[in-house]
């Protein structure tokens, strides 16, 4: 399957990308974690991308886009993969088609996870993550067996820098301003598909599956 995740932040995308990956054997694009990644690794367009990152705004489309082209370029992970987070902006889906169809990639769904403010807004400021593997959990929802320390590796989890309450807000923002947009974007090419993000964890994996059946995808 090859599949966009549409939704604003703190939807549950991430987490479900992670849980669909581990079922469906995909590839997970999530475009947050390889520019953390590249921040992480001292890359000179990681410090520009921290700027906008810590800001809470959108890393500008050329960066993302090249970096995105970079990974469907390989053929294992265009076989079957999830864009998390990516496309972001109006912009940044006419580059994607364009690149799809240069390397003749079809895209079967895109999922809008709908999510409440409230519920988003729980769920970013009580995340924490694991500092060795990456992980997420959520201080009320998904907690550790033990206080701050990761149960699949032992890291130390911590808050991302983005998660405190006014980032969120400008996040929130952006969202609104930036990418809501691609809701209809993607309905109009027939796409989309939507489900209730404020759903827990095993839900809405069950509401992905089923959307997955009657789509003739499983
Ligand atoms: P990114 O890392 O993509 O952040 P985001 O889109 O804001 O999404 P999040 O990771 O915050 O949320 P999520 O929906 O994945 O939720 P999660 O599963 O973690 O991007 C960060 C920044 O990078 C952007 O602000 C921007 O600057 C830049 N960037 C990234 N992509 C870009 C692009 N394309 N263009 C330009 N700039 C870009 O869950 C959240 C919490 O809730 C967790 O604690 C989790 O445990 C918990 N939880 C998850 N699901 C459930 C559930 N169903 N029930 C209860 N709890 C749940």
């Amino acid at each position: 399957m090859r599949l966009i995740l549409l939704g604003p932040p703190g939807a549950g995308k991430g987490t479900q990308a992670d849980v669909l990956c581990q079922r469906y054997k995909m590839a997970h694009i999530s475009t947050g974690d390889l520019l953390r990644q590249v921040i992480k690794d001292k890359i000179p367009v990681g410090q520009k991308a921290k700027s906008f990152m810590d800001r809470g705004e959108l890393v500008p489309d050329e960066i993302v886009a090249a970096i995105i082209e970079e990974k469907l370029k390989d053929k294992d992970t265009s076989a079957s993969f999830i864009l998390d987070g990516y496309p972001r902006t109006r912009r940044q889906a006419e580059i994607l088609d364009k690149t799809l169809r240069q390397l003749e990639i079809v895209l079967d769904l895109v999922l809008y996870f709908e999510t409440a403010e409230n519920t988003i807004l729980k769920r970013l400021t009580g995340r924490r993550v694991c500092r060795k593997c990456g992980f997420n959990y959520h201080l009320v929802n998904i907690p550790p067996k033990k206080e701050n320390i990761c149960d699949r590796c032992g890291g130390e989890l911590f808050q991302r820098d983005d998660d405190r309450q006014e980032t969120i807000k400008k996040r929130i923002e952006v969202y609104n301003q930036q990418t809501k947009e691609l809701i209809d974007y993607y309905d109009k090419e027939k796409l989309l598909k939507k489900v209730s993000g404020d759903l827990d964890v095993e839900p809405l994996f069950k509401e992905l599956e089923k959307i997955f059946r009657s789509a003739g995808l499983t």
